[in-house]
Protein backbone atom coordinates (compact mmCIF):
# COMPACT_ATOMS: atom_id res chain seq x y z
CA UNK A 1 0.00 0.00 0.00
CA UNK A 2 2.67 2.53 0.99
CA UNK A 3 6.19 2.59 -0.78
CA UNK A 4 9.49 2.14 0.48
CA UNK A 5 11.72 5.32 1.40
CA UNK A 6 13.99 6.12 -1.76
CA UNK A 7 17.32 8.17 -0.39
CA UNK A 8 17.47 11.58 -1.79
CA UNK A 9 20.84 12.78 -0.05
CA UNK A 10 22.76 11.96 2.91
CA UNK A 11 25.53 14.52 4.07
CA UNK A 12 27.92 13.79 7.24
CA UNK A 13 28.86 16.39 8.99
CA UNK A 14 32.03 16.49 11.53
CA UNK A 15 32.30 13.13 10.52
CA UNK A 16 29.95 12.11 13.69
CA UNK A 17 26.90 12.74 12.66
CA UNK A 18 25.18 11.90 9.10
CA UNK A 19 22.23 13.97 7.91
CA UNK A 20 19.46 11.96 5.47
CA UNK A 21 17.00 13.01 3.65
CA UNK A 22 14.10 10.29 2.06
CA UNK A 23 11.35 10.33 0.25
CA UNK A 24 8.03 8.59 0.55
CA UNK A 25 5.29 7.97 -2.39
CA UNK A 26 2.22 7.85 0.02
CA UNK A 27 -0.72 8.13 -2.53
CA UNK A 28 -1.37 4.15 -1.56
CA UNK A 29 -3.26 6.86 1.02
CA UNK A 30 -4.56 9.54 -0.50
CA UNK A 31 -3.40 10.19 -4.39
CA UNK A 32 -0.36 11.80 -4.94
CA UNK A 33 0.93 12.46 -0.94
CA UNK A 34 4.51 12.75 -0.89
CA UNK A 35 6.19 12.15 2.41
CA UNK A 36 9.90 13.31 3.26
CA UNK A 37 11.62 12.42 5.97
CA UNK A 38 14.86 14.02 7.26
CA UNK A 39 16.96 12.15 9.88
CA UNK A 40 19.66 13.18 12.04
CA UNK A 41 22.01 9.90 13.16
CA UNK A 42 25.03 8.91 14.62
CA UNK A 43 26.56 5.71 14.21
CA UNK A 44 24.44 4.39 17.76
CA UNK A 45 21.26 6.20 16.78
CA UNK A 46 18.59 8.10 15.70
CA UNK A 47 19.07 11.91 16.94
CA UNK A 48 15.98 13.43 15.39
CA UNK A 49 13.70 13.26 12.86
CA UNK A 50 11.60 15.77 10.65
CA UNK A 51 8.48 14.81 8.56
CA UNK A 52 6.87 16.87 6.15
CA UNK A 53 4.36 15.55 3.43
CA UNK A 54 2.39 17.34 0.39
CA UNK A 55 -0.75 17.33 2.05
CA UNK A 56 0.44 20.01 4.26
CA UNK A 57 0.54 22.67 1.62
CA UNK A 58 -2.33 24.74 0.49
CA UNK A 59 -2.99 25.40 -2.94
CA UNK A 60 -1.95 29.49 -2.25
CA UNK A 61 0.92 28.36 -0.15
CA UNK A 62 4.27 29.14 -2.34
CA UNK A 63 6.04 26.30 -0.69
CA UNK A 64 6.09 22.62 -1.25
CA UNK A 65 7.26 19.62 0.92
CA UNK A 66 10.29 19.18 -0.58
CA UNK A 67 11.98 22.62 -0.76
CA UNK A 68 10.72 22.85 3.17
CA UNK A 69 12.20 19.22 3.90
CA UNK A 70 15.92 20.67 1.69
CA UNK A 71 15.50 24.07 3.94
CA UNK A 72 15.55 22.29 7.33
CA UNK A 73 18.19 20.28 6.38
CA UNK A 74 20.07 23.39 5.61
CA UNK A 75 19.28 24.41 8.94
CA UNK A 76 19.70 21.57 11.01
CA UNK A 77 23.33 21.56 9.15
CA UNK A 78 23.58 24.96 10.36
CA UNK A 79 22.43 24.06 13.81
CA UNK A 80 24.66 21.12 14.66
CA UNK A 81 28.14 23.23 13.39
CA UNK A 82 27.47 26.91 15.12
CA UNK A 83 25.69 25.97 18.43
CA UNK A 84 25.76 22.09 19.04
CA UNK A 85 23.89 21.51 22.07
CA UNK A 86 21.42 23.95 22.62
CA UNK A 87 20.58 22.60 18.91
CA UNK A 88 20.27 18.92 20.04
CA UNK A 89 18.60 19.89 23.01
CA UNK A 90 16.06 21.71 21.08
CA UNK A 91 15.65 18.68 18.35
CA UNK A 92 15.30 15.65 20.62
CA UNK A 93 12.63 17.06 23.13
CA UNK A 94 9.31 14.99 22.81
CA UNK A 95 6.00 15.97 24.14
CA UNK A 96 4.81 13.13 26.33
CA UNK A 97 1.58 11.46 25.61
CA UNK A 98 -1.08 12.10 27.31
CA UNK A 99 -2.45 9.08 29.63
CA UNK A 100 -5.76 7.69 28.90
CA UNK A 101 -7.99 4.83 30.87
CA UNK A 102 -8.18 1.38 28.63
CA UNK A 103 -11.99 -0.13 28.57
CA UNK A 104 -13.52 -2.93 26.85
CA UNK A 105 -15.76 -1.14 25.29
CA UNK A 106 -15.93 2.87 24.29
CA UNK A 107 -19.47 4.62 24.22
CA UNK A 108 -19.11 7.97 22.51
CA UNK A 109 -22.38 9.67 23.81
CA UNK A 110 -22.94 12.19 20.81
CA UNK A 111 -25.75 14.01 21.80
CA UNK A 112 -25.34 17.68 23.73
CA UNK A 113 -28.12 16.49 25.90
CA UNK A 114 -26.86 14.77 28.53
CA UNK A 115 -30.01 13.33 30.08
CA UNK A 116 -31.89 12.88 26.14
CA UNK A 117 -32.54 9.75 24.22
CA UNK A 118 -28.85 9.35 23.17
CA UNK A 119 -27.68 9.30 27.12
CA UNK A 120 -30.56 6.49 27.48
CA UNK A 121 -29.01 4.52 25.04
CA UNK A 122 -25.64 5.06 25.77
CA UNK A 123 -26.85 3.46 29.34
CA UNK A 124 -28.23 0.72 27.93
CA UNK A 125 -25.34 -0.33 26.48
CA UNK A 126 -23.37 0.27 28.79
CA UNK A 127 -24.84 -1.47 30.95
CA UNK A 128 -25.08 -4.87 28.89
CA UNK A 129 -21.37 -4.57 28.42
CA UNK A 130 -20.58 -4.43 32.63
CA UNK A 131 -23.05 -7.73 32.42
CA UNK A 132 -21.00 -9.18 30.21
CA UNK A 133 -18.58 -8.82 32.44
CA UNK A 134 -16.44 -6.09 30.42
CA UNK A 135 -15.28 -3.14 31.26
CA UNK A 136 -16.96 0.37 29.88
CA UNK A 137 -16.31 4.08 29.61
CA UNK A 138 -18.78 6.48 28.40
CA UNK A 139 -17.65 9.64 26.74
CA UNK A 140 -19.28 12.55 25.67
CA UNK A 141 -17.50 15.27 23.40
CA UNK A 142 -19.58 18.18 24.50
CA UNK A 143 -18.21 18.43 27.60
CA UNK A 144 -14.42 17.65 26.99
CA UNK A 145 -12.15 20.54 25.24
CA UNK A 146 -11.28 19.24 21.67
CA UNK A 147 -10.37 21.74 18.94
CA UNK A 148 -11.59 21.22 15.68
CA UNK A 149 -9.45 19.07 12.90
CA UNK A 150 -7.79 22.43 10.46
CA UNK A 151 -6.57 19.87 7.84
CA UNK A 152 -2.66 20.35 8.45
CA UNK A 153 -2.06 17.07 7.83
CA UNK A 154 0.76 16.83 10.06
CA UNK A 155 -0.95 13.69 11.78
CA UNK A 156 0.68 11.71 7.96
CA UNK A 157 4.10 13.36 9.63
CA UNK A 158 4.37 11.94 13.71
CA UNK A 159 0.89 10.16 13.89
CA UNK A 160 -0.26 12.29 15.97
CA UNK A 161 -2.49 15.78 16.03
CA UNK A 162 -0.26 18.79 16.49
CA UNK A 163 -3.84 19.67 18.81
CA UNK A 164 -2.58 18.05 22.32
CA UNK A 165 -6.22 18.06 24.13
CA UNK A 166 -8.68 15.72 24.96
CA UNK A 167 -9.22 14.12 21.64
CA UNK A 168 -5.96 12.01 22.92
CA UNK A 169 -7.56 10.52 25.82
CA UNK A 170 -10.38 9.14 22.85
CA UNK A 171 -8.03 7.92 20.29
CA UNK A 172 -6.01 6.24 23.29
CA UNK A 173 -9.02 4.49 24.43
CA UNK A 174 -10.39 3.28 20.95
CA UNK A 175 -7.09 2.27 20.22
CA UNK A 176 -7.10 -0.34 23.25
CA UNK A 177 -11.27 -1.05 22.97
CA UNK A 178 -12.76 -4.30 21.16
CA UNK A 179 -16.00 -2.42 20.77
CA UNK A 180 -16.28 1.20 19.42
CA UNK A 181 -20.25 2.37 20.39
CA UNK A 182 -21.55 5.58 18.72
CA UNK A 183 -24.99 7.43 19.79
CA UNK A 184 -25.72 9.89 17.59
CA UNK A 185 -28.98 12.00 17.00
CA UNK A 186 -29.90 13.28 14.03
CA UNK A 187 -28.95 16.83 13.89
CA UNK A 188 -30.09 18.94 10.78
CA UNK A 189 -29.52 15.74 8.33
CA UNK A 190 -26.19 14.35 10.14
CA UNK A 191 -24.54 13.83 13.27
CA UNK A 192 -24.03 16.50 15.64
CA UNK A 193 -21.23 19.56 15.43
CA UNK A 194 -19.66 17.89 18.65
CA UNK A 195 -19.09 14.79 17.56
CA UNK A 196 -18.23 15.30 14.17
CA UNK A 197 -15.54 17.25 15.51
CA UNK A 198 -14.59 13.29 17.38
CA UNK A 199 -15.04 11.88 13.52
CA UNK A 200 -12.70 14.10 12.06
CA UNK A 201 -10.21 14.39 14.89
CA UNK A 202 -9.60 10.54 14.25
CA UNK A 203 -7.84 11.23 10.65
CA UNK A 204 -4.68 11.61 13.84
CA UNK A 205 -5.79 7.80 14.38
CA UNK A 206 -6.00 7.13 10.37
CA UNK A 207 -2.80 8.13 10.02
CA UNK A 208 -0.85 6.35 13.46
CA UNK A 209 -2.69 2.63 12.11
CA UNK A 210 -1.67 3.55 8.57
CA UNK A 211 2.10 5.06 8.75
CA UNK A 212 2.90 4.13 12.24
CA UNK A 213 1.72 1.68 14.40
CA UNK A 214 -0.46 -1.01 13.02
CA UNK A 215 -3.36 -0.94 15.85
CA UNK A 216 -5.80 -3.37 15.56
CA UNK A 217 -9.32 -2.03 15.50
CA UNK A 218 -12.37 -2.41 17.56
CA UNK A 219 -15.79 -3.20 16.10
CA UNK A 220 -18.26 -0.67 15.83
CA UNK A 221 -21.87 -0.48 16.53
CA UNK A 222 -24.55 3.01 15.63
CA UNK A 223 -27.07 3.93 17.87
CA UNK A 224 -29.06 6.60 16.80
CA UNK A 225 -32.19 8.50 16.66
CA UNK A 226 -34.25 11.50 15.05
CA UNK A 227 -36.95 13.33 15.47
CA UNK A 228 -39.07 12.72 12.25
CA UNK A 229 -40.77 9.87 10.91
CA UNK A 230 -38.83 7.68 8.75
CA UNK A 231 -35.72 6.00 8.17
CA UNK A 232 -34.65 8.16 5.09
CA UNK A 233 -33.43 10.91 8.19
CA UNK A 234 -30.83 8.87 8.81
CA UNK A 235 -29.06 8.37 5.20
CA UNK A 236 -26.72 11.55 5.93
CA UNK A 237 -25.84 10.43 9.13
CA UNK A 238 -25.41 6.55 8.65
CA UNK A 239 -23.05 7.47 5.90
CA UNK A 240 -21.14 9.80 7.78
CA UNK A 241 -20.28 7.18 10.82
CA UNK A 242 -19.92 4.43 8.25
CA UNK A 243 -17.05 6.36 6.41
CA UNK A 244 -15.77 7.34 9.73
CA UNK A 245 -15.63 3.72 10.89
CA UNK A 246 -14.18 2.15 7.36
CA UNK A 247 -11.88 4.95 7.46
CA UNK A 248 -10.29 3.39 10.50
CA UNK A 249 -10.47 -0.22 9.51
CA UNK A 250 -13.21 -0.50 12.33
CA UNK A 251 -15.88 -3.31 10.95
CA UNK A 252 -19.70 -2.31 10.89
CA UNK A 253 -21.30 -4.46 13.61
CA UNK A 254 -24.64 -3.26 13.65
CA UNK A 255 -26.97 -0.77 13.92
CA UNK A 256 -30.14 0.42 15.93
CA UNK A 257 -32.03 3.60 14.61
CA UNK A 258 -34.83 4.54 16.19
CA UNK A 259 -36.94 7.85 14.20
CA UNK A 260 -40.15 9.69 14.83
CA UNK A 261 -38.46 10.08 18.66
CA UNK A 262 -40.32 13.69 18.36
CA UNK A 263 -44.06 12.46 19.19
CA UNK A 264 -42.53 9.54 21.42
CA UNK A 265 -40.34 12.29 23.48
CA UNK A 266 -38.81 9.40 25.70
CA UNK A 267 -37.35 5.89 23.46
CA UNK A 268 -37.81 4.53 27.04
CA UNK A 269 -41.55 4.00 25.77
CA UNK A 270 -40.61 2.28 22.30
CA UNK A 271 -41.50 -1.14 22.70
CA UNK A 272 -39.06 -4.02 22.29
CA UNK A 273 -36.21 -1.31 22.04
CA UNK A 274 -34.35 -1.76 25.48
CA UNK A 275 -33.83 -5.41 24.38
CA UNK A 276 -32.92 -4.49 20.58
CA UNK A 277 -30.06 -2.44 21.69
CA UNK A 278 -28.73 -4.75 24.56
CA UNK A 279 -28.65 -7.53 21.64
CA UNK A 280 -27.01 -5.53 19.00
CA UNK A 281 -24.26 -4.51 21.57
CA UNK A 282 -23.91 -8.42 22.99
CA UNK A 283 -24.26 -9.48 19.32
CA UNK A 284 -20.77 -7.39 18.29
CA UNK A 285 -19.09 -8.44 21.56
CA UNK A 286 -19.63 -11.90 20.57
CA UNK A 287 -18.53 -11.36 17.27
CA UNK A 288 -15.22 -9.74 18.65
CA UNK A 289 -14.86 -13.21 20.70
CA UNK A 290 -15.70 -15.47 18.06
CA UNK A 291 -13.10 -14.15 16.19
CA UNK A 292 -10.43 -13.74 18.82
C1 LIG B 1 -30.40 21.35 16.02
C2 LIG B 1 -31.30 20.16 15.82
C3 LIG B 1 -31.43 19.65 14.55
C4 LIG B 1 -32.23 18.53 14.33
N1 LIG B 1 -32.36 18.04 13.07
C5 LIG B 1 -33.13 16.98 12.84
C6 LIG B 1 -33.27 16.46 11.52
O1 LIG B 1 -32.68 16.94 10.58
N2 LIG B 1 -34.08 15.37 11.33
C7 LIG B 1 -34.74 14.79 12.36
O2 LIG B 1 -35.47 13.83 12.13
N3 LIG B 1 -34.62 15.25 13.64
C8 LIG B 1 -33.84 16.33 13.91
N4 LIG B 1 -33.71 16.81 15.19
C9 LIG B 1 -34.39 16.11 16.30
C10 LIG B 1 -33.46 15.23 17.11
O3 LIG B 1 -32.85 14.24 16.31
C11 LIG B 1 -34.26 14.53 18.24
O4 LIG B 1 -34.84 15.52 19.06
C12 LIG B 1 -33.41 13.59 19.09
O5 LIG B 1 -34.24 12.88 19.94
C13 LIG B 1 -32.42 14.33 19.96
O6 LIG B 1 -31.60 13.39 20.61
P1 LIG B 1 -31.23 13.52 22.15
O7 LIG B 1 -32.51 13.38 22.91
O8 LIG B 1 -30.30 12.41 22.41
O9 LIG B 1 -30.60 14.86 22.35
C14 LIG B 1 -32.93 17.94 15.43
C15 LIG B 1 -32.77 18.48 16.71
C16 LIG B 1 -31.97 19.58 16.90
C17 LIG B 1 -31.83 20.15 18.30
Amino acid sequence: MVRGPVLLFERSIDREYTLSLWREDLSGLYPGMVRFTLTLCTARETVATFRTNSYEYSPTVPLDAETAARHKAEEWARGLTAHRERFLAAVTRQAPRRPFSATDCVVIQGSPRPDGNCSILAGWAADEVRRMGQTVQVVYPDDMGIHPCIGCYQCYNTGRCTFDDDMAGIIGAVKHASLLVVCSPVYTGTVPGGLKVVLDRFQALHAEKNLFEDVSMPEGVLLAVCGRKGEANFACLTAVVRASMENLGIKYAGEVLVDGVDRVRDIRRVEGLEGRVRGTVRGAFHGVSDRA
